[in-house]
């Protein structure tokens, strides 16, 4: 049932205000605002390294975690394309644990990794959304994302409740390894409470998305750019892009646009650009200057300090509320997400159901 949506995705789009504090609420413990998991059959404490993988949009999620356990638990991090992952033969390390995230838990080269993540030793975290799924049955333990069922092809729920199952992992990881101070989680725990009133108001912006569409649906190509978080962020918004309206779009992080893609740059090339107020944000402001000045048109997603601070010619802007940036990828993705759809739906291509595409890729 669509409700009053015209299709599935929109529905999912606009359910996440709900389902979010639905997975925070399994992972928190809101009255001492802490982060409390499930008991895990090991020691966080212990973990030593880490390795994330998935494909399509679940690794993205997993690549906005990687910044997370690094910052929180100061732990290693690799992370790779579950179809690469399982065919390097990477030497996995003593007391690591893989995570492997998965909306529909049957991917097969998700499913694959995993085994071989635990023929070599590691211990399995499974993030999946369906707990009935080989890959949460394969696991050593299941963080359920509890985004409840999603139809449309093109995920959008299930990759913001992967981000906060992820993040309140990272807390926790951070916390057993001593690298998080009690009032610092109980910020970040403030913060993720935050997220759904965050998200509503970002909801708000869809009308002003719309009109925003007719030029990309003109457009043949559509580059996305980001920093930090924002790059994995700028992946998925391409991903996402590509799967329902068929546009060819980039993600890249914005300090590799001088090394190949500016080359692209005309007026034709509209660049999404996401870019809240953060420590790195003069240094994405030169790279719209840089596409500005070769003509590109570009659609910059940011908060009002942001908004203020940056003024190129040709430019739109999308303004999200301020917000604390560890929260920031789990809000942003809704503009994100609204882009993808609105520009999808004037296209008119089937957006639940986008051609060549399945929702769960059980072969190779
Ligand atoms: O079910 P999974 O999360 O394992 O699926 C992984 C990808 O196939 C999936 O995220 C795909 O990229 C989506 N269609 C993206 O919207």
């Amino acid at each position: 049932d669509k409700g009053n949506h015209r299709h599935f995705m929109a529905k999912e789009i606009y359910e996440q205000p709900e389902v979010i504090p639905h997975t925070f609420g399994h992972y928190l413990d809101l009255e001492n605002e802490r982060v409390a998991l499930p008991e895990l059959p090991f020691d966080l404490a212990g973990v030593s390294h880490i390795s994330i993988t998935a494909c399509g949009t679940a690794l993205y999620a997993g690549a906005i975690a990687e910044y997370w356990f690094e910052r929180f638990g100061r732990v290693p991090v690799n992370i790779d394309i579950a179809s690469e992952f399982r065919y390097r033969e990477t030497p996995l390390q003593p007391d690591g644990v893989t995570i492997v995230i998965s909306q529909s838990g049957e991917t097969a080269d998700t499913l694959a990794s995993l085994r071989y993540a635990k023929e070599q030793g590691q211990k399995v975290i499974a993030v999946v959304n369906v707990p009935t799924s080989t890959i949460a049955r394969e696991a050593d333990a299941v963080l359920p994302t509890l985004a409840g069922v999603e139809i449309g092809v093109a995920s959008t729920k299930a990759f913001t409740c992967q981000l906060a199952t992820l993040a309140c992992l990272a807390v926790a990881v951070g916390r057993a390894k001593g690298h998080l101070q009690d009032e610092d989680e109980r910020k970040l725990v403030r913060a993720m409470m935050e997220v759904p009133r965050l998200m509503t108001e970002a909801l708000t912006l869809s009308p002003e998305i719309e009109l925003l569409s007719r030029t990309l649906a003109k457009a043949q190509d559509v580059l996305y750019l980001g920093r930090g978080t924002n790059y994995p962020l700028a992946m998925e918004g391409a991903l996402k892009l590509k799967e329902i309206s068929y546009i060819h779009a980039e993600g890249y992080a914005a300090g590799e646009l001088k090394h190949g893609p500016i080359a692209l740059i005309d007026e034709k090339m509209p660049v999404v650009v996401i870019a809240p107020y953060d420590r790195v944000f003069e240094k994405t402001v030169s790279n719209m200057e840089e596409v500005a000045a070769r003509g590109g048109r570009i659609i910059l997603v940011t908060d009002p300090k942001g908004a203020e601070l940056a003024n190129v010619p040709a430019m739109q802007k999308l303004i999200l509320p301020e917000m604390p940036a560890t929260v920031a990828p789990l809000v942003y993705s809704i503009p994100v997400q609204l882009i993808a759809y609105h520009t999808a739906v004037l296209m008119g291509t089937d957006v639940d159901q986008p051609r060549n595409l399945a929702k769960s890729v059980t072969v190779e």
